[in-house]
């Protein structure tokens, strides 16, 4: 793809590959040195993409927390925040969450064919939408869009299924992992890429290009291979 950002994934996950328990809702995995660390990342990025249960499901802010980084990004001509990006079927996406509302931030949705028209109307006022065709939007032309918005620099954060779909599709550049000395298990657990998997030769493989401990939090970078 011509002028493809640069997209990476940051994730933090227990030591058996959990990004969250068996009930699947937002938990804590990182301590306040790693949060540090994604603020950075955040404040470094155009855009921030998350999948559509994690954004109706966590709803997360995806703000820049420090006040210093967000006014250097105004220093360096960027918006204050990332652009938030969720694709899917937007028809759970409530108009008074934190993802949709939370800090001055440039909300963009790529609704999937069978969302609701109404709700789609009512999202309007709020974000920017792409109806893009299909029953799942494809990871290929959110990134074209996100291309010819001017993105330059993707982070994608979770979960699971949004994870895996950008790395099947070929798109991941490079992979941050939070490892947390906890151990979730469970089989209905999220992990780092869910969705159906790859089979063996048609793995994900990565080059270790970065580690770092922050306290009890293992950091670990790979360029995707
Ligand atoms: N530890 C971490 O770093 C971290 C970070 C984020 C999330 N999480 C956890 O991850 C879990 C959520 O992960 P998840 O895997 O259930 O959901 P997800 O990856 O957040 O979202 C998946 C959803 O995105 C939509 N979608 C849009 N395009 C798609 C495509 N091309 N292919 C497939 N789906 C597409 C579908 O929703 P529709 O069917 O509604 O369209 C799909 O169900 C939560 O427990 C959350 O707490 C952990």
């Amino acid at each position: 793809m011509e002028d493809k950002p640069f997209i990476f994934i940051n994730c933090a996950m227990s030591i058996d590959g959990k990004i969250s328990t068996h009930e699947r809702r937002q938990v804590k995995i990182s301590n306040k040195r790693d949060m540090e660390r994604v603020d950075r990342l955040r404040a470094s990025a155009d855009a921030i993409l998350v999948g559509m249960n994690t954004a109706v499901e966590d709803d997360p802010r995806l703000t820049v927390k420090s006040e210093k980084l967000r006014k250097e990004r105004v220093e360096r001509s960027m918006p204050e925040n990332p652009i938030k990006v969720t694709l899917g079927r937007v028809d759970r996406l409530n108009l008074d969450s934190e993802f949709m509302t939370h800090g001055n931030a440039r909300v963009i949705l790529f609704a999937s064919e069978d969302s609701d028209a109404l709700k789609i109307e009512e999202l309007k006022n709020s974000a920017e939408i792409f109806l893009l065709p299909g029953e799942r939007p494809e990871p290929e032309k959110v990134v074209k869009v996100l291309a010819s918005l001017g993105v330059r620099r993707l982070m994608i954060e979770g979960g699971g299924r949004i994870n895996f779909e950008f790395l099947k599709a070929g798109l991941v550049d490079e992979f941050y992992v939070a490892i947390a000395p906890k151990l979730f298990g469970g089989k209905n657990a999220p992990t780092l890429a869910d969705g159906e998997g790859f089979q063996e030769g048609k793995e994900v493989r990565l080059e270790l290009i970065g580690e770092e401990k922050l306290d009890e939090i293992l950091v670990l970078r790979y360029r995707v291979k």
